[in-house]
C-alpha cells in the first residue's frame, strides 16, 4: 500500500506474504516485500525502483490512487527484476519518464527488459539531480550485491534509498520497523544469503554512505529504519573480520553413527563453555545455517560415505558454505564409513574458497568406539585452543 513518508515523498510497498523461497534458494519464513517510492517534487516527480513484474499492476494501481498523473524518472538502484521488474510497464503508462541509472545498471537493464535504449538518462557517481524543491544525488556501491549496484540520497530530507542494501526480507502492514530484534534477524538472514559473498565491498560502501549524514534509510525489502542505527551497527558487526566463540556444526547421518560423534564434540565443546549451533541438514533451513555462519569461528561438517564420497547432502552444504564465503576461521571435518573413508578430500575442496584453517579431520569405521571418542575429543580440544589463541575465549 501507499504510505507518506513525508510531505510529498511516499513508500508503495507491494507485500508477497506468501512467497516461501527467493532466488529458489533461500527460505522466507516472513515474505518478502518490494518498496518502490514516489518523490513529488515542486517542478519533477521520481520513482525510486519498482517491484517484481508480477506486482506491476498494484504499483499502476498505487499511482493512480495517489493521482500521479506524470513521472519524470524512474530511479533503478538495481537491475534485478524484483526492483526493475516493472518498470517496462511504468514506461508504458508513464511516456514522458526516463529511466535514471548508471551506465552498468542500463546495459544491464537493456540484457533483462524490454526498454528503448532512448528511455534512459545516465549518472555518474556524486552526480545530483533536481525535482525542484527536492534533490537526488545518486552514489554508486558497487556489489551490494550486484556490480550495477547504486543508492539514492534525497538530501534535503536525509533519506537514503538504499535499495537491497539493509533489506530484510519481511512483509508487513508496518512503515517503519517496529521490534527492532525481529528486524535484525531477518535482515541477518538477507545478509547471510545475499550479502555476505561481498563483505569486503561492503566494508568500503559502509565507509562511503557515512558520508551522507542520512537520517532515515528506506530499503526496497521490508520495512523502514526511523533509527537506522541498529542496522548499521549491525552491518559493521557482520562485516568486520571479528569472529565470535561459537561453532556450528552441520551434519547428516543416516543410521546415528556420525550422531554419535555429533553429539560428542557437541557435549565436550559444550563443558569448554564454547556454544554449538547444531543443523541436521536432512531438515535444516538453510537460511538458519547462514544465519549462524555470519558469526561463528568454526564450522564442522559431519557426514558419512555414500558411494566414495560424503553424502549428497553434505556436499551440498559445502557448496553453500563455499558460496557464502563467510568469514569462519576454523573448519573441522568428521565422518563415518563401512569400508574405505575418503570423504575429506572431497569436502576440502568443495570449500576451498573459504579461507579458513582445516583442522585434523576424525573418521570413524562403523559407530565411534572409545578410542575414536578420544579422537573426537581432541578435536573439540583443538577448537578450544583455536579459540583461545585468537582471543574469544
Ligand atoms: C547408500 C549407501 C552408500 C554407502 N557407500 C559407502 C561407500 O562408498 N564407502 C564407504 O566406506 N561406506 C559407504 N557406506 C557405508 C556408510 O558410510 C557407513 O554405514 C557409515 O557408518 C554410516 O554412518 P551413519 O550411521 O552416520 O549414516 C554407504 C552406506 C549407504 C547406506
Ligand atoms: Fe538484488
Ligand atoms: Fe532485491
Amino acid at each position: 500500500m501507499a504510505e507518506q513518508l513525508k510531505k510529498n515523498i511516499f513508500s508503495i510497498r507491494a507485500n508477497d506474504w506468501d512467497r516461501k523461497l527467493f532466488d529458489e534458494l533461500i527460505p522466507l519464513p516472513d515474505g518478502t516485500s518490494y518498496n518502490s517510492y514516489l518523490i513529488k517534487g515542486s517542478k519533477k516527480t521520481a520513482l525510486i525502483d519498482s517491484a517484481d513484474p508480477l506486482f506491476s499492476d498494484f504499483v499502476l494501481g498505487e499511482l493512480k490512487a495517489l493521482d500521479v498523473r506524470k513521472i519524470d524518472y524512474i530511479i533503478a538502484n538495481h537491475a534485478e527484476q524484483d526492483h526493475s521488474g516493472s518498470i517496462p510497464r511504468i514506461l508504458d503508462i508513464y511516456p514522458e519518464a526516463v529511466v535514471v541509472t548508471n551506465e552498468k545498471c542500463r546495459n544491464m537493464l537493456l540484457d533483462l527488459l524490454d526498454i528503448y535504449e532512448d528511455r534512459f538518462r545516465i549518472i555518474k557517481d556524486g552526480e545530483e539531480l533536481s525535482l525542484g524543491d527536492k534533490t537526488l544525488k545518486f552514489v554508486m556501491t558497487p556489489w551490494v550485491h550486484w556490480p550495477e549496484t547504486l543508492v539514492t540520497f534525497l538530501v534535503e530530507d536525509r533519506i537514503l534509498f538504499s535499495c537491497d542494501f539493509f533489506g530484510s526480507h519481511y512483509a508487513s502492514s508496518e512503515l517503519y520497523v517496529k521490534d527492532e530484534r525481529v528486524i535484525l534477524e531477518a535482515a541477518k538472514r538477507y545478509y547471510a544469503e545475499i550479502m555476505m559473498p561481498f563483505r569486503k565491498k561492503i566494508i568500503e560502501n559502509l565507509k562511503k554512505i557515512d558520508d551522507l549524514k542520512y537520517h532515515i534509510i528506506a530499503p526496497s525489502h521490508g520495512p523502514v529504519y526511523d533509527k537506522p542505527g541498529f542496522i548499521v551497527d549491525a552491518y559493521r558487526d557482520w562485516v568486520s573480520d571479528e569472529v565470535k566463540n561459537q561453532v556450528v556444526i552441520a551434519y547428516v547421518s543416516m543410521h546415528g553413527s556420525t550422531l554419535a560423534m555429533v553429539d560428542h564434540i557437541a557435549s565436550e565443546l559444550e563443558h569448554k563453555n564454547i556454544p554449538v549451533q547444531r543443523f541436521n541438514l536432512a531438515e535444516v533451513d538453510i537460511g538458519l545455517l547462514a544465519n549462524s555462519l555470519v558469526d561463528a569461528a568454526t564450522l564442522v561438517v559431519a557426514a558419512p560415505t555414500v558411494i566414495v564420497d560424503p553424502h549428497p547432502l553434505a556436499q551440498y552444504a559445502a557448496v553453500l558454505v563455499n558460496t557464502l564465503n563467510p568469514k569462519t576461521r576454523f573448519i573441522g571435518v568428521m565422518g563415518s564409513y563401512g569400508w574405505a573413508g575418503t570423504m575429506v578430500g572431497k569436502l576440502g575442496s568443495l570449500i576451498s574458497r573459504v579461507k579458513a584453517e582445516v583442522l585434523p579431520p576424525v573418521l570413524v569405521q562403523g559407530h565411534p568406539k572409545k578410542d575414536d571418542m578420544i579422537k573426537i575429543s581432541e578435536l573439540a580440544e583443538e577448537i578450544y585452543r583455536k579459540h583461545k589463541s585468537i582471543k574469544i575465549i
